[in-house]
């Protein structure tokens, strides 16, 4: 297969109530995981699209994402086989719950053969999506698992990439490696890591939010407007992640804190609040939690 003029269909992309502006590509709060990546199919320019299929569950997400729509992105409710059949590309990304009543429906099996089936749903293994599918054909399926976060909708997504299994076509993975590094950075990882994977590119997004929320309170209170705060705050971590490129965490920290002034002394006392060992042990319960949602 090539990364010409795909169409790619993207089954769970629904969450009724919520605005999608799928133009300017961002969203209102919520998780919907399926529309951010429809956004960040739609800006990416390095993989040639023909055209969308978007499938949801419900007539309110139906109505919803019809209004956002843009040439090229079809929506349908209870599409997931046409919608699979007429893809290049399948991108599954409803409730982990939702997943062997989407695969088991009667057809999917001969829709998804031999193409590639991209399954975004935390805690369901490859395997266990094989076992749903059967029949359906000669051709194997090619089964990939990858967990990127909302950030997808900018095309800044950290997404990890469970490492494809040896029987799929090169040619393929290297259509799945093009289509994710267009929607941001990607990590392969093996199997055993992608509970972990889930929590440290879909989970941390907001614990790092919630250290940032302290951070701009400590400077309001220190008489800095709130929109002054946030916005040094936001461009803070993208200098951060630019040194991360080149430095561990704890030679960044170290060196920002090698002479004896301010920051040694801010560095204590989040030492004091146990920083630490408190996001290590709220990283290493999010997996836990993570293993249980299939
Ligand atoms: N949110 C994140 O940051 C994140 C990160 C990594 C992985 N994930 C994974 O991504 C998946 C989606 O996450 P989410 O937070 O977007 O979930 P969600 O809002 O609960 O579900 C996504 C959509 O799936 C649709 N859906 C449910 N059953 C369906 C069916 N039978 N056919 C077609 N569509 C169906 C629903 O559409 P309706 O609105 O029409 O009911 C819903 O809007 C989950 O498996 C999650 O584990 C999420």
């Amino acid at each position: 297969m090539r990364d010409k003029d795909l169409t790619i269909a993207v089954l769970g992309c629904g969450r009724h109530g919520y605005a999608c502006h799928l133009r300017d590509a961002w969203l209102t709060p919520g998780r919907q995981l399926g529309k951010a990546i429809i956004c960040g199919l739609l800006k990416q320019s390095d993989v040639s699209i023909n055209s969308i299929e978007a499938a949801v569950n419900s007539d309110t997400s139906k109505v919803d994402l019809s209004k956002q729509l843009r040439e090229g992105v079809r929506v349908s409710k209870g599409g997931n086989v046409k919608a699979a059949n007429a893809a290049d590309v399948v991108i599954l990304a409803c409730p982990p719950r939702a997943m062997t009543s989407i695969l088991g429906e009667q057809g999917m099996d001969a829709a998804l053969k031999g193409k590639p089936l991209v399954s975004v749903l935390a805690g369901v293994t490859t395997s266990a999506m094989e076992d749903v599918l059967k029949g359906g054909g000669d051709a194997p399926f090619c089964i990939f698992r990858a967990l990127p976060n909302l950030a997808i909708a900018t095309c800044a997504s950290a997404t990890a990439v469970e490492a494809p299994k040896s029987s799929i076509p090169r040619e393929m993975v290297d259509v799945i490696d093009k289509l994710f590094r267009s929607l941001g950075g990607i990590t392969y990882v093996p199997a055993s890591n992608m509970n972990a994977a889930t929590v440290m590119c879909g989970s941390t997004p907001a614990y790092v939010a919630l250290f940032l929320d302290g951070m701009v309170d400590g400077a309001v209170a220190a008489g800095v407007p709130r929109d002054k705060a946030r916005s040094m705050v936001a461009q803070m971590l993208s200098s951060t992640a630019a040194l991360l490129q080149s430095h561990s965490p704890s030679e960044l920290r170290e060196s920002v804190c090698a002479m004896p002034g301010c920051t040694i002394q801010g560095n204590l006392v989040l030492e004091e609040g146990c920083i630490r060992g408190t996001s290590a042990r709220a990283v290493k319960t999010a997996i836990d939690a993570a293993s249980k949602l299939g």
